[in-house]
């Protein structure tokens, strides 16, 4: 059985005011016992979020990291960093990090690469743009992404690892994907895997990102591969982001 995880991408958003806020916020709501909580804050309040949330059932994690280890790497920020600061999980390949700032498909390999040797769970951001749609490349796209991850890692390294498929056109526009379009592409990630190992193919949870929110996301978590959401926008008020988890 796979639990569905809501995860929080905070992006570049936050202060120590606002990270206490909701932290405490989340705190305060009884577990769920359908659905598990991850944030992912910026850097600077990744010990904040260790210090409140130790002990909790809400795990955190990072937005992006740097394949090396440590080094002459001005402004970069390593896995054993981020395993310093109790991440649990990192992300990995997230559109805005392909899009702004240049990340190929094998930078995004190296990086997941180097989370998982330093004993990380990296959540794979998948998903084509509008223009690849509506040409008809979703799957093409979304393969090619995964391609190179199994290419660097093997089908092994998806043993302790989450894939979200995020439809670039659905992030931060208001424009979710129905659920059939999801499931569907969810379905298509969930084969590749299987054709590999059934094993982990059946393990391996797949999150849907862009756009959920409060009354989009029981019908998305309803589908059989969507197993939870990355939720941006609605991730950053404790009561949208516990009002998302409760429709698991
Ligand atoms: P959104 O962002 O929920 O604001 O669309 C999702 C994401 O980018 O992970």
């Amino acid at each position: 059985m796979r639990k569905i995880l809501v995860a929080g991408n905070w992006k570049m958003h936050g202060s120590k005011a606002m990270v206490n806020g909701l932290l405490k916020g989340l705190l305060a709501a009884p577990d769920s016992e359908r659905a598990e909580l991850a944030v992912f804050p910026p850097f600077p309040y990744l010990a904040l979020a260790q210090s409140l949330l130790s002990g909790s059932s809400i795990a955190w994690g990072a937005q992006t990291l740097n394949p090396v280890a440590q080094g002459a790497h001005t402004g970069e920020v390593s896995a054993p960093m981020l395993l310093d600061t109790g991440c649990r999980y990192v992300l990995v390949g997230h559109s805005e990090r392909r899009s702004l700032y240049g990340e190929s498909d094998a930078d995004v390999a190296e990086r997941f690469a180097a989370a998982l040797a330093a004993g990380l769970e990296p959540v794979l951001c998948v998903g084509e743009t509008l223009e690849e749609r509506e040409q008809g490349r979703t799957e093409q796209v979304v393969e090619r992404q995964l391609q190179a991850v199994l290419e660097r890692c093997g089908v092994d390294g998806f043993r302790r690892a989450i894939v979200a498929y995020e439809p670039v056109w659905a992030i931060g526009t208001g424009k979710t994907a129905t659920p059939d379009q999801a499931q569907a592409v969810h379905a298509f990630i969930r084969d590749k895997f299987a054709s590999r190992d059934d094993i982990i193919a059946g393990q391996l949870r797949i999150l849907y990102g862009g756009s959920v929110n409060g009354s989009n996301a029981a019908d998305l978590f309803a589908r059989e591969d969507i197993d939870g959401g990355l939720v941006g926008g609605a991730s950053l008020k404790a009561e949208d982001f516990l009002t998302i988890r409760d429709a698991a």
